[in-house]
């Protein structure tokens, strides 16, 4: 199980942010090439982030890096260029088509046979344009590296066309058919779905009553833009262990109505169906992971 709660977007160009993210508590790093790099110091980016990240340490977290867009003069270089690094994933943004994954897949192939890398480096696709929402189907199942989808909301409603000009709590509600058509299609293909960035980082209740919606829709984490964010989106997607000590509850009762031969279970005078149940098993694999089993 890898937990993806909380990915923390850096700016590709800043040591002092990068040396704060491997502080941090971030499942995810997503160091950035694209929007947040100014395009004057895209290339001595590319070029000396291999040896800066060689002096950090990034503990367990996942290490990923979000290349420029690959209708960009940059995104090939990009790739060449940072698996120098030995990343464990690379964000693709703008993914429109399951020909970008299948681009970065087969570089990312060649580039491993060359001797890159000391793993099989996975690909995670943001879709943030109309055209990414309307192919999210074949993207989600276009390549066995994919393993998450993330919606881009920032993008997402530029390119259609939404008049805004400040951020507003209805604004992800908004984008809900976008965001549920793609949860769907990472749930069929067995991947993750991630939740947008919730922009206004001074505002950390607007942005626990998003992640913990966005947790109860089946997200299962949120990308973040400012360490601040990263305790709310890990603790809302984050089962309470009051809710980790009802799904232990259940997963025993349904295993011993099991092996009794029992079909159908009750637990404080409301059934308990086999969806429920399978809720259940997964958040007990989370609270295994997390090393909390024996204390629920
Ligand atoms: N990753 C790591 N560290 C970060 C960070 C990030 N994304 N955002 C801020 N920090 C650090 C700052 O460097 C600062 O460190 P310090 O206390 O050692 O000085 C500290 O956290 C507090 O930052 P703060 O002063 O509140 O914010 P800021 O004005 O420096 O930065 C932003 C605000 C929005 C410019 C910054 O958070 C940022 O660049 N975020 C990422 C943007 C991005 O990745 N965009 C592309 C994806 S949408
Ligand atoms: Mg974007």
């Amino acid at each position: 199980m890898k937990l993806r709660r909380s990915s923390l977007s850096v700016p590709g160009n800043s040591v002092k942010m990068l040396t704060k993210s491997a502080e941090s508590q971030a499942d995810c790093i997503v160091i950035d090439l694209e929007d947040s790099v100014p395009v004057s110091v895209k290339e001595k980016t590319r070029n000396e982030l291999p040896d800066i990240l060689r002096q950090l340490n990034f503990g367990q977290k996942e290490l990923a890096i979000r290349i420029n867009s690959l209708t960009t003069g940059f995104a090939h270089m990009d790739l060449v260029q940072v698996i120098k690094a030995d990343p464990d994933a690379i964000v693709i943004p703008k993914a429109e088509s399951p020909e970008d994954v299948i681009y970065v897949d087969r570089l990312l192939t060649s580039l491993e046979n060359n001797g890159a890398g000391t793993k099989m480096v996975t690909i995670q696709a943001i879709i943030e344009t109309a055209r990414g929402v309307q192919s999210v189907d074949e993207i989600a199942g276009s390549s066995r590296r994919l393993t998450a989808l993330i919606f881009g909301i920032g993008d997402y409603l530029a390119d259609t066309g939404a008049r805004i000009t400040a951020w507003t709590d209805e604004i992800a509600a908004m984008c809900i058919y976008a965001r549920s058509r793609m949860l769907l299609a990472a749930a069929a293909a067995g991947i993750d779905a991630i939740d947008s960035v919730y922009p206004d980082f001074k505002d950390a209740d607007g942005l626990r009553a998003e992640s913990q919606k966005g947790a109860m829709m089946g997200f299962k984490g949120k990308w973040a833009i400012h360490p601040a964010q990263i305790e709310v989106i890990n603790e809302s997607f984050t089962p309470t262990m009051d809710e980790f000590r009802r799904a232990k509850r259940m997963v025993q009762a349904y295993e011993k109505a099991m092996e009794q031969g029992k079909g159908s279970i009750a637990i404080d005078d409301k059934m308990i169906d086999e969806a429920a149940i399978k809720i259940a098993q997964k958040q007990c694999a989370m609270a295994k992971h997390l090393g909390l089993w024996d204390q629920i």
